[in-house]
């Protein structure tokens, strides 16, 4: 058995896509993806159960540990540029079981983002409704709880069937919206700058750690979520000018222009309402109305609604693409890599996506969405520093023109605890479903994987 059976692919192969994007087209991309329940929902938990005022302590914490992880993801994206992001890069330095287990984690966090964004879009969407006197039974506004009093989160299945659909048929369409939407999410992050700063009362800050640091870094693990979708801009490296230069740009400067705009709303966010009455799943809309702006947070509502929308087409669109690759390669069944005649879309791979989706949204609440996409995430961003050990190893140092990563090893390895010390924050049920997702992850590949993998029928003939 042959678990490290390495692809050839060459280092900067092209596929003859038309190369047009740019720094800036990459910089929307992947704040189109960033941007979305971290800041708009997550926020509201994380403040009012772990992190108090010092959240945007947490969030200086997290962007740390992405920015440590964006760096090697930047190195490989710039020197191996080719479609499947992480999962591809793996493959070429530590061969098929480490790039199978890249892909299952990357389909989890993917799978996960999605399943996330729509029960915070059900948040935001309850929220909104509620402000109009429409209440749903309570039994179906959230996931499974019965101490609570809910088992489903309707509106987050049905957002999921929607996206579903959509992103079967017309995803390249619902994708260009994606820009008009970017400037949307920049209007209602700076309207609610603009109001909101005049609201601020000092006295809010204090006790600024109520948790002590251990809720800041518990608050950290939680928010991670906020950055998550950087990953969206290396699977566009094949159509990128210049990938080279423009894929690392696009990463580390979407990254940052999020950390920015989180600090300062989180700033002001506990600056207006105290951390105690933070526990909403609306908190920025909410934050509004509690200093009487309704119509200003009904606009931050409405915006909300559609750009976590957006973010959840972008998530399953990159789903999508990736259950297609892998299938593609032979690691999951065949019946994913048909492409509808009518759409050309697979159509198959999305439906597929949908439906797991659909069982998470449906059944679990927001926070353990959130760290369950967490725990997939820094796995794999463990990964991913490891293989650039590997790959200066096998390929040495980075040519002129391509994205260094600085102080290699000490970097990966400090980016590797960074992740490890967040993944040990994460509440026990996180680990529990995590540990069952790998287990299932594992089976699919020594009783499916490995047999029909098109290298193993390689290496056959
Ligand atoms: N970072 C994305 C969000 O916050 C997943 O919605």
């Amino acid at each position: 058995m042959d678990l490290f059976r390495k692809k050839k692919i060459e280092l900067n192969q092209t596929s003859g896509m038309k190369k047009e994007l740019k720094t800036t087209d990459l910089i929307m991309l992947g704040i189109g993806a960033i941007i979305g329940t971290g800041i708009f929902v997550v926020t509201g938990v994380a403040a009012n159960q772990n992190a108090g005022p010092a959240l945007s302590l947490s969030f200086v914490l997290a962007a740390v540990v992405v920015i440590l992880s964006g760096l090697s993801f930047a190195e490989f994206a710039s020197r191996v540029p080719i479609l499947g992001g992480p999962y591809a890069y793996l493959y070429v330095v530590f061969g098929e079981f480490i790039a199978w287990l890249t892909g299952w984690l990357l389909i989890g966090e993917f799978l996960l983002a999605v399943s996330s964004v729509a029960s915070g879009w059900s948040g935001y969407v309850q929220g909104f409704l509620a402000s109009l006197g429409v209440e749903l039974p309570t039994a179906l506004t959230g996931g499974y709880n019965p101490g609570k009093g809910t088992y489903l989160d309707l509106i987050a299945i049905l957002v999921v069937v929607f996206v579903t659909y959509i992103v079967s048929l017309e995803a390249k369409k619902a994708l260009r919206l994606n820009n008009v939407m970017v400037f949307v999410k920049f209007g209602i992050i700076a309207l609610f700058i603009v109001v909101g700063i005049f609201f601020v009362k000092p006295a809010n800050w204090t006790p600024f750690t109520p948790f002590g640091f251990s809720g800041v870094l518990d608050g950290a693990a939680l928010v991670f979520f906020a950055f998550l979708g950087f990953d969206a801009v290396a699977m566009a490296a094949e159509e990128v000018k210049n990938p080279q230069k423009d894929v690392p740009r696009g990463i580390i400067g979407s990254i940052l222009i999020a950390t920015v705009l989180y600090i300062v709303v989180t700033l002001i966010l506990t600056g207006i309402v105290p951390f105690t009455e933070l526990g909403v799943s609306d908190p920025v809309a909410f934050a509004m109305r509690y200093v009487g702006h309704d119509t200003v947070g009904a606009i931050i509502a409405v915006g909300a609604i559609l750009t976590l929308l957006t973010v959840t087409i972008s998530m399953m669109y990159s789903l999508a693409r990736l259950l297609f690759a892998i299938s593609k390669d032979g690691l999951l069944p065949k019946y994913m890599t048909e492409i509808d005649e009518k759409h050309r879309t697979p159509k198959k791979a999305t439906y597929t996506a949908g439906v797991v989706a659909v069982f998470f949204a449906g059944a679990f609440p927001l926070d353990i969405l959130a760290e369950l996409t967490n725990i997939t995430a820094l796995t794999y961003l463990i990964l991913v520093s490891l293989g650039l050990l590997k790959l200066r190893k096998q390929f040495g140092q980075p040519k002129a023109g391509e994205f260094k990563v600085p102080f290699v090893p000490v970097l990966p390895v400090i980016s590797i605890l960074t992740c490890v010390v967040l993944m040990l924050r994460l509440q026990a049920i996180t680990w529990i479903v995590f540990a069952i997702v790998m287990v299932i992850g594992l089976l699919i590949y020594f009783t499916y994987g490995y047999k029909n993998s098109v290298m193993n029928q390689q290496q056959g003939e």
